[in-house]
């Protein structure tokens, strides 16, 4: 089994919708038993569901967002095999935390295995409009087939 936990800053736009997407093509790969949450770095929205805008951007994709919002915590790191972070601020805060090259080892940006958006921040949607929050969920499906692919490939 492969763990892969999304971090964001606030765990209802960004990162429950990565996971929303990868739920949904993990579930066309069978062979790939895989383990998905997200969490935030802020504590804001815990136990929250998703912002409505994005479950409403998810929902016309055919994707169910029913997570609950969680804070990060360190521990994460040695839990889960692939620790990938929004934008480049969640990805310092990330390697603040890593305490080990295995940890660091860990750490990605979102589009990392992305064949469009290789290296891109997922720009944060929540003080912009709804064409944000149908950027992200481009972006995040983009990344996801290239992270699935990645997972398959390498076993882990
Ligand atoms: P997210 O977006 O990091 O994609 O979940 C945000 C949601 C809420 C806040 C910031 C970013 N906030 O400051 O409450």
């Amino acid at each position: 089994m492969v763990a892969v936990m999304f971090v964001c800053l606030g765990n209802i736009c960004r990162s429950p919708a990565a996971e929303g997407v990868l739920r949904h093509l993990a579930s066309k790969h069978p062979d790939a038993d895989i383990h998905i949450e997200s969490c935030g770095i802020g504590d804001w929205h815990v136990g929250q569901l998703p912002d409505e805008r994005m479950r409403d951007a998810a929902k016309s994709r055919g994707l169910v967002l029913a997570s609950r919002g969680q804070q990060f915590k360190p521990e994460f790191l040695d839990k889960f095999d692939y620790i990938l972070a929004a934008d480049k601020a969640v990805l310092r805060d990330l390697y603040f935390h890593a305490k080990s090259p295995e940890h660091k080892a860990k750490i990605h940006l979102m589009t990392e295995f992305s064949s469009c958006y290789k290296g891109q921040e997922i720009p944060d949607p929540y003080y912009g409009g709804d064409p944000g929050f149908e950027r992200v969920l481009d972006m995040l499906e983009d990344s996801c087939e290239g992270l699935i692919e990645q997972i398959k490939n390498n076993n882990k």
